[in-house]
């Protein structure tokens, strides 16, 4: 994964004891392919030191305004100059407060007022008791501070270090990491709605046995992380796959292909475009037994009768937004040979403007993937890769064919 190659962050430390979490965040950062300078308030040195942050970041970490490392003497101009980010992480309700009122006592907060403000973002990760982050002057601070340029991340709800249960902790690592990494992606989605459908479709036999698709829901998922990334809001329909929700993702959980079917008709009239990822059973058992079935011992298999789950990428297609142009459809098809001739008989059968081919069983369960795109004017490649860059080609293919 390098999805941080090239950016340069500045990451401080305010105090608070989530500074532990600072430390793995900083691993994420390098792993990502990032280069960070860390920068501690005093604060934050009682909680951890700059011993770890050393050794995570590979540079010596900065704390002193007089540090005279800096040949100009000045480490607050030339740090925030060279950042692409400054991320304080933990962003204590002091630190803020101080932030606020453009105070510059130390280095972090003097590196933080003297960013160039339109190129340099400063992205915030609150971590505090609940009762501070619910304090009418913590939430009040943090609405200035994104009403002067500031990205204030959410906070997790939870136990706390305190022993208290609430609003108020630092978010995890990897959280943090998809957000700097979501921060850095074009924004080409920005206020569109996009929903997605991923994973199988279960369609119970009886209570204990059903019929299933091959599908770990990967790719699905990857799309959903790639368009929220890209500014939209989205909306995972997923089919039961242990695949951990992409962040900001609204996802409904549902099991077989009718329940599937009522999920997406429920959005489908406020989206802007509607991918269907899912591999949905093309049969469920005509009945489904209230009891399980036994085995008796005769040798007798059980009759079971099938019937034709419903379309739900063509009914979609099918309405009237979609037949206007107001709602764009996406589909998948995964086939074992002849994928161009397949993917285009597919895009006509279903009536939907672009259609994405895959070889199934090259990919079924896998975190690689090749695409193939056909639409009306012919068909593109999108080559092997990781299913989150493709995710993201993708969703550049896709902003490119929408209406303005
Ligand atoms: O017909 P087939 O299953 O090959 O088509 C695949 C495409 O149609 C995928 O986009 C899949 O999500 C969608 N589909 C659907 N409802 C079905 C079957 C497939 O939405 N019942």
């Amino acid at each position: 994964m390098s999805d941080l190659a090239g950016k340069h962050i500045v990451l401080g430390l305010s105090g608070g004891v989530a500074c532990y979490k600072a430390a793995e965040f900083c691993r994420g950062l390098i792993k990502a392919g990032a280069t960070v300078q860390v920068v501690m308030t005093e604060a934050a040195e009682h909680f951890i030191t700059p011993v770890t942050m050393q050794a995570l970041s590979g540079r010596p970490v900065y704390s002193s305004q007089w540090d005279a490392r800096e040949g100009n003497n000045m480490p607050h101009i030339n740090l925030s100059r060279e950042a692409d980010a400054i991320v304080i992480a933990p962003a204590s309700a002091d630190f803020m407060a101080k932030l606020l009122h453009g105070r510059a006592d130390d280095l972090l907060s003097l590196l933080c007022l003297a960013r160039p403000i339109e190129r340099v973002p400063l992205i915030l990760s609150p971590a505090m008791n609940r009762e501070m982050y619910a304090h009418p002057a913590t939430q009040r601070n943090l609405a200035q501070l994104r009403a002067d340029g500031a990205v204030v991340l959410g906070v997790g709800a939870g136990e706390q270090a305190c022993g208290e249960t609430g609003d108020g902790r630092m978010l995890e690592p990897d959280e943090l990491l998809q957000e700097l990494i979501a921060h850095f992606q074009p924004k080409r989605l920005a206020g569109r709605h996009v929903l997605i459908t991923a994973g199988p479709t279960y369609e119970a036999i009886d209570p204990v046995r059903g019929i299933t698709n091959r599908s770990s829901g990967k790719m699905g998922f990857a799309l959903a992380r790639a368009a929220r990334e890209a500014g939209a809001q989205v909306t995972l329909v997923a089919g039961p796959v242990a695949l951990p929700t992409p962040r900001g993702v609204q996802r409904v959980d549902v099991a077989s292909a009718l329940d599937m079917q009522r999920a997406v008709q429920a959005s489908a009239d406020a989206v802007d475009v509607f991918i269907a990822a899912a591999a949905v059973a093309d049969w469920r058992p005509a009945s489904a037994a209230e009891r399980k079935i036994k085995k008796d011992g005769s040798g007798d298999v059980p009759a079971l009768a099938f019937v034709e789950n419903p379309d739900i990428l063509a009914g979609v297609a099918a309405s009237p937004r979609a037949q206007q142009g107001a709602l764009f459809c996406v589909g998948f098809a995964a086939e074992s040979h002849d994928l161009l001739a397949h993917a285009q008989a597919k895009r006509e059968r279903k009536g939907v403007p672009l259609l994405v081919g895959n070889i199934g069983p090259d990919t079924f369960g896998q975190d690689h993937n090749a695409l193939l795109l056909v639409d009306a004017s012919g068909s593109t490649e999108l080559p092997r890769a990781d299913k989150l860059s493709l995710a993201r080609a993708l969703v550049t293919e896709i902003a490119r064919r929408l209406p303005r």
